[in-house]
């Protein structure tokens, strides 16, 4: 039996929506990890911003993280949760026409921070930057957000709500919760606000923000992406039914304290930033229960990994995922901070955990929806996937290993005195040792921005071969009623 509307015509997915946020993440991807490659250069080569103001580092840096974070990350994450919560709850997506509104609205969103961070108009706030109006338009499309993803849990023609749905509707109502809180401010002018909050409390409250906005949004809101794709692309239920829901309460319950970490210190009471190390560090375990449930979804079905790329950047997404989720605990113990902030270890541990984890879960995830929204088995080029794996893997290694040394060279170098109490090196000294490796890490960058070029020119061969088709929702399962 399949379910049907009143005209009695089959009702099909909205996957319109869909598709349009799917292209628009892979095109954000090129031009978020272009604007990256060339800060990489920037900070390589200082000339590079070529007296020009509006393409200073300064201005370009915020553009390149919330490019890459919400443009090439957001767009995902739409994509995924619209498509997802469909098939999970066998119902099209509740209100479809406020679906489109949150198109159009993130891809403006998207523009207007593309306008106005050149020309220097921001709060200043590290991935909070967009001034006041584009805040008020944020909150009404994460709003209108809301309402179409749980609209749609509420409709459901199934009784049970799969994981997936929990972690992605753990993430929007944080994220709302999160930006409205961080942005609270006065307004000066059309482009200039204060912040509510004053001092140390700003602070806090700014990487309260920036740490949940990492646990959330490119955290478990990703794990839900994770929870979908990997099981359907390896064809196999998640290893631990159990175990998810565990990661899951386990998970969203740790985030939330662990904000201090980022303020170790500082002018805030000591005593909080300790409660931020002790929860960062049991978040160890809720992670690694997750990242292990993921890949242990594979048992008995290991030597798909051989011949199947999109499982490959899934799976070696959740190493990756492992890999942040060890260090990033260790670097909240307050004597390794001691050595790593301010380094270049910190932006190691961050692409470890944004291209590695990220990115690589996301490229896969396209790659098993994209053929599907154009009425395809699979992509144009299967053998294209594959030399994205290994040009972006051989990337991030480039990256991250350059950055965790010089990182650690940074920070040995700062802290070594002579005998006589005086400074061994000069700050300049440390600049210069370093250059090797931003070299380094340029090349890694290029070769991530290269693979991204080739699933470029996949997805469009796709798509021209491809055609839209109305995929029937899904005749309700007596059995998972
Ligand atoms: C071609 C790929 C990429 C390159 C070459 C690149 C390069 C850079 C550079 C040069 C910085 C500034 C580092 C500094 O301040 O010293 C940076 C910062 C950052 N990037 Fe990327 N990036 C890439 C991809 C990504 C992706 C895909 C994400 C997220 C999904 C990401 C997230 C970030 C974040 C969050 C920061 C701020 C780090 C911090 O404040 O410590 N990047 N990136
Ligand atoms: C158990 C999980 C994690 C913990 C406990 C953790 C902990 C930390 C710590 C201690 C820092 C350095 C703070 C500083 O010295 O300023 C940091 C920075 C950062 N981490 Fe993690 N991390 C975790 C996972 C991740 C993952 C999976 C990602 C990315 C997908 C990520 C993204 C970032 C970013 C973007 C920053 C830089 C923030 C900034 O200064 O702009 N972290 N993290």
């Amino acid at each position: 039996m399949s379910v049907t509307t009143k005209t009695s015509q089959p009702a099909v997915y909205d996957d319109g929506v869909v598709r349009g946020f799917a292209v628009m993440s892979v095109i954000y991807g090129v031009v978020g990890m272009l604007v990256g490659v060339i800060i990489a250069a920037q900070l390589t080569w200082p000339e590079l911003n070529l007296g020009i103001e509006w393409l200073t580092y300064g201005r370009l840096r915020p553009l390149h993280t919330s490019a890459v974070i919400f443009a090439f990350g957001g767009s995902a994450l739409f994509a995924a949760s619209y498509y997802v919560v469909q098939r999970t709850c066998h119902t099209k997506l509740f209100a479809g026409k406020l679906a489109w509104f949150t198109f159009w609205g993130w891809n403006a969103i998207v523009l207007s921070v593309v306008i106005t961070y050149p020309l220097g108009l921001t709060q200043g706030r590290e991935y909070a930057e967009m001034i006041w109006p584009i805040d008020l338009l944020i909150a009404v499309v994460w709003v209108s957000y809301a309402v179409v993803f749980f609209g749609t849990v509420g409709i459901r023609k199934v009784r049970h709500i799969y994981v997936a749905n929990w972690f992605f509707g753990a993430y929007i109502i944080t994220i709302a919760l999160l930006h409205i809180f961080n942005n609270l401010a006065i307004p000066t002018s059309a482009t200039h606000s204060y912040s509510a909050y004053a001092g140390v409390q700003d602070a806090m409250v700014q990487w309260w923000y920036g740490h949940n906005a990492v646990g959330f949004f490119l955290t478990a809101a990703f794990l839900g992406m994770m929870y979908y794709f990997i099981p359907k692309q390896a064809e196999r239920p998640v290893y631990s039914y159990r175990l998810s829901i565990v990661h899951f309460w386990a998970l969203i319950f740790t985030y939330m304290w662990a904000g201090p970490h980022h303020l170790h210190y500082t002018a805030l009471p000591d005593w909080t930033q300790s409660v931020g190390m002790v929860f960062s560090l049991i978040l160890l375990a809720p992670s690694w229960g997750g990242m292990i449930n993921g890949i242990m979804t594979l048992s008995g079905a290991w030597h798909k990994l051989r011949d199947d790329p999109i499982l490959r950047f899934l799976i070696v997404s959740l190493s990756f995922y492992g890999m942040s989720t060890f260090e990033g605990p260790m670097m909240s113990i307050k004597t390794v901070n001691a050595l790593s902030h301010y380094t270049d270890w910190t932006v190691g541990h961050v692409h470890s955990g944004a291209l590695g984890w990220v990115g690589l879960v996301t490229m896969g995830s396209l790659y098993y929806l994209i053929p599907r929204l154009y009425g395809q088995k699979k992509m144009y080029s299967v053998p294209a996937i594959e030399l994205h794996f290994w040009i972006a893997t051989i990337g991030i290694v480039l990256y991250i290993a350059a950055m965790w040394i010089a990182g650690v060279m940074q920070g040995l170098m700062w802290r070594s005195v002579n005998p006589d109490g005086s400074l061994t090196y000069t700050f300049v000294e440390s600049v210069k040792a370093t250059f090797p490796f931003y070299v380094i890490r340029l090349v890694g960058g290029l070769l991530y921005l290269g693979g991204m070029l080739v699933m470029t020119w996949n997805m469009v061969m796709t798509i021209r071969q491809g055609r839209v088709v109305d995929v029937p929702v899904l005749a309700v399962n007596p059995a998972h009623a």
